[in-house]
């Protein structure tokens, strides 16, 4: 399937876990795409492997959380590819798991920052260069512990919310611009950022095992799931599709 020849692609926290499964995806569907990530050596490998794979590729170093930093980003993917066609909003942090109340400020700032901010940085140096162009592509990646959250990480979740009632927004928001935007609401994987969650540098067998026996497909999300649903939301077939946030679960949302 080669459903993105020639697009220009901006997939954030391309560096790993799901934004790098993204972003693979999209090359090898003949997209031009743009690695940004806060991690400079892990965005430059995933750029390096699009490459030496015969995709196109280049990392730009970007803090989602700042504003130039945002910028540039939108500003050097015109410069390289000459337009701007999808902007995925994927990178993200969590604070470590607990009590609501020990949560510091510092790290409810970063959170909200990277997730919710991030995203709007994103869409707001995004949507004028897809206007011009006449129209674009938005997927922000969201959370189903946005819509059914479970102890420990409320903040987080709540990141999250913001990003599902700013998806559905901007989908009515930006329609007449022939610009969709949907979310994608994983369930739990374990990438760097669940480890970071979890304060361990791997996944725990308790911890496994309790998340996987609240999916009922029995098993966590992989990064390739999480690709799949966002360029399909991201091509033609999804063509009627906006303000959709889908969740990418096996279930758990039901359950
Ligand atoms: N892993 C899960 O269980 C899970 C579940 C639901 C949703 N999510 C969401 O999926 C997204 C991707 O997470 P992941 O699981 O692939 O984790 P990950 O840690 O593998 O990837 C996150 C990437 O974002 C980057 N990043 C962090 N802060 C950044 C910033 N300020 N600017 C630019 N890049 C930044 C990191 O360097 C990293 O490469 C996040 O938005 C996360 O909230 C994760």
């Amino acid at each position: 399937m080669e459903r993105f020849i020639g697009k220009s692609v901006i997939v954030t926290g391309a560096g790993s876990g799901f934004g790098e499964s993204i972003a693979k995806r999209f090359a090898s569907e003949g997209a031009n795409v743009v690695v940004a990530d806060i991690h400079a050596a892990n965005g430059e490998a995933v750029a390096n492997a699009i490459e030496a794979q015969g995709g196109t590729g280049f990392f730009h170093h970007t803090d989602v959380s700042i504003s130039d930093a945002v910028q540039s980003l939108v500003e050097t993917t015109v410069e390289r590819f000459g337009t701007l066609d999808v902007l995925v909003n994927n990178a993200g942090f969590s604070h470590l798991a607990g009590p609501v109340w020990e949560l510091s400020e510092a790290d409810f700032d970063r959170v909200f920052a990277t997730n919710t901010k991030g995203v709007w940085l994103g869409v707001k140096f995004a949507v004028p260069v897809m206007r011009e162009g006449g129209g674009g592509v938005i997927v922000n990646t969201g959370s189903i512990g946005a819509i059914a959250p479970r102890p420990g990480v409320t903040v987080y979740n709540s990141t999250k919310g913001a990003v599902m009632t700013m998806t559905r927004g901007l989908a009515v928001e930006l329609a007449r611009y022939n610009i969709r935007v949907n979310a994608v609401n994983p369930v739990a994987a374990d990438t760097a950022f669940m480890r970071g969650a979890l304060g361990t540098d791997e996944l725990p067998d308790a911890n496994r095992e309790a998340l996987i026996k609240g999916i009922p497909l029995r098993r966590l999300t992989e990064p390739k799931d999480v690709a799949a649903a966002v360029t399909f939301l991201c091509s033609e077939d999804a063509e009627f599709l906006t303000g959709v946030c889908l969740p990418v679960d096996g279930g758990r949302s039901i359950s």
